[in-house]
């Protein structure tokens, strides 16, 4: 097997600024996540494809981002958006081709930006040909080994193997023709596969060498933490399952022997040069246990949600960053930061909603259940705390996610009719028995706005697959290009200056300037960052100001004006 080295690749200018061959480009990457179906439509059939996104490469290098998360673009049935995949080696017909794969691919590398794939391993799509096989093949067969076949309870197996649920609603067990049953954590259509099998362990390594030897320099792991379960005969009921502790021997959720299958994996990775990275989605228990995937002999990195969980505190944002420091300083992993991603509700509106309980992916989960109303939120807030938000996370050490919109300010689509919603949490449940996820996440997948009008926001000649509402004109790209107000303008010019100024990866708080509604902390270098959680102004640290997320009060003239940093406010200085 050849390695393919992206040794070769060498940036056309210097706004691209990577070092070609460095295998530790990861640690402190700014990644730009793309749902594909909604960036770009180059062919105009009312869903974004590989073209789209190779002919916007040139707005993504000048936004100055390192890397591109690219979520699935496998053919597939759509039944949960790409995450039900029916080839793991090939693109959907809808989006492209293989060619048009291994263009993008090149167009970013060419400008200095890697890519990063997603890999949906803990289960199928239902039209992928192994569970076509296993449905065909009956009871007992080879085929069926790939997945979780059982027989049902009750006289005549008419009662599901165990009561429960799935993470979109509804029963996690659906019955074939033969009687038999099969499990899906998610939607009826996302067979779970069986990972006690050899075969389910090598074709996935055989997907991974497919991309790596395509060039691709990493993969983001969905659901990382459900591949290993252990299901023996006796199942447990959904009351004991919930009862049992996340200690790694949970029958289903992040179970210890997991790790094995990353070793393996690892293997595959350091096969190429520079290694293959990888991050998992792990939504686990704890910083400890989450710290097991991003071990740099398994996944090496893990989404960390703890900031995307948390309201816009001083005292909460301080403790999150000093735990994830530690804990991956302990590790040798690099810390990772998100806080919008396709399946919460956009960090913009959460921040412009009345805090509930400390779940802000869930408030504005119910918000968009009430049908976003005007009165429940207050969007410039949000927006302000969101930008503020989002400078601070750029200045953290370790590697940032961003998701394709929030460098517009985009806020979440509320405005979507049922009949319209795509997403299986909405499509599998009823008011009565929706979780706290409400109407599902097409509110953020909704088709970017490029252009102030047309007949999609310059997103394609065809339309969108889902309904854009009017005042997305104003959060266009090219309503907010050459703006210095814009968002827009705030990201490109931080994630330039984040470039230059990255150092070691550490910070010091700084006490003395630090109090219970403001945070200040150093890099390296002179670096400060400064962030005013509160809503009253506080006096502006000293030092040359690099950016700001929103507009800095008082004046430096000599009459003796202080400068002032305002509520809800970020601001990076140089000592
Ligand atoms: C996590 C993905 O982010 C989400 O979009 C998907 O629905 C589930 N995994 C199931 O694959």
């Amino acid at each position: 097997m050849t390695s393919q080295s992206t040794a070769q690749i060498r940036p056309l200018d210097d706004s691209a600024a990577l070092l070609v061959d460095d295998p530790t480009w990861w640690r402190q990457a700014a990644v730009y996540q793309i749902y594909p179906r909604s960036f770009a439509d180059a062919n105009g059939d009312g869903i974004g494809d590989l073209r789209g996104i190779t002919s916007r490469v040139p707005y993504l290098q000048g936004l100055g981002v390192d890397a591109v998360w690219l979520s699935p673009f496998y053919p597939s049935a759509l039944a949960d958006g790409g995450y039900d995949v029916d080839d793991y080696r090939d693109v959907d017909p809808r989006i492209g081709t293989l060619e048009d794969f291994d263009e993008l691919s090149s167009a970013l590398h060419t400008a200095g930006l890697r890519l990063i794939v997603d890999l949906v391993p803990n289960h199928t799509g239902s039209g992928h040909s192994w569970f076509q096989e296993a449905l065909a093949a009956g009871r007992g067969s080879r085929a069926r080994e790939r997945y979780i076949f059982r027989e049902g309870r009750g006289e005549h197996g008419e009662l599901p193997p165990a009561d429960w649920e799935s993470i979109f609603g509804g029963p996690a067990w659906t019955r074939v023709e033969d009687g038999q049953w099969y499990l899906h954590l998610f939607a009826t259509e996302q067979p779970d596969l069986n990972w006690a099998d050899r075969e389910v362990h090598e074709d996935f390594l055989t997907t991974l060498r497919f991309w790596s030897d395509r060039g691709v320099d990493g993969f983001r792991v969905d659901v990382a933490h459900a591949l290993a379960k252990d299901l023996g005969e006796e199942l447990p009921s959904s009351a004991e399952l919930e009862a049992m502790p996340h200690d790694g021997r949970h029958p289903l959720w992040d179970r210890d022997e997991v790790h094995e299958i990353y070793a393996e994996w690892r293997r595959v990775f350091d096969e190429y040069s520079p290694p293959r990275t990888a991050v998992a989605e792990a939504w686990v228990g704890s910083a400890e246990r989450r710290a097991r995937y991003a071990s740099p002999q398994g996944l090496g990195q893990a989404f960390n949600f703890d900031l995307l969980e948390a309201d816009f505190d001083a005292a909460d944002y301080r403790r999150i960053v000093t735990e994830n420091l530690a804990q991956s300083a302990q590790t040798g992993s690099s810390s990772t930061w998100v806080f919008s991603n396709h399946d919460v509700v956009r960090h913009a509106t959460r921040y412009g909603l009345p805090p509930r309980a400390g779940r802000p992916g869930k408030q504005g989960a119910d918000w968009v259940a009430a049908g976003g109303p005007d009165d429940g939120i207050d969007r410039e807030l949000g927006l302000r705390r969101a930008r503020a938000a989002t400078l601070f996370e750029l200045a953290l050490p370790g590697s940032a996610y961003l998701y394709q919109g929030e460098e517009l300010g985009l806020h979440e689509v509320a405005e979507i009719p049922d009949d319209q919603r795509q997403d299986p949490a909405f499509l599998r449940t009823t008011p009565e028995t929706r979780s706290d996820d409400g109407l599902g996440r097409d509110g953020c997948r909704v088709p970017l706005p490029w252009a102030r009008g047309g007949a999609s926001f310059g997103f394609g000649e065809g339309g969108a697959h889902l309904p854009q509402p009017a005042w997305f004109a104003d959060f266009s790209v090219e309503a907010e290009s050459d703006d210095p107000t814009s968002t827009l303008e705030m990201y490109r010019r931080a994630l330039h200056l984040r470039r230059e100024l990255q150092g070691a990866e550490t910070l010091t708080w700084d006490d003395a300037l630090s109090d219970g509604e403001v945070l200040v902390f150093e890099r390296t270098g002179g670096w400060v960052c400064a962030t005013n959680f509160g809503d009253v102004e506080v006096p502006l640290p000293s030092g040359e100001v690099l950016v700001a997320s929103g507009e800095l009060g008082g004046s430096e003239d000599a009459a003796g004006g202080a400068r002032v940093l305002p509520g809800a406010t970020t601001v990076w200085l140089r000592r």
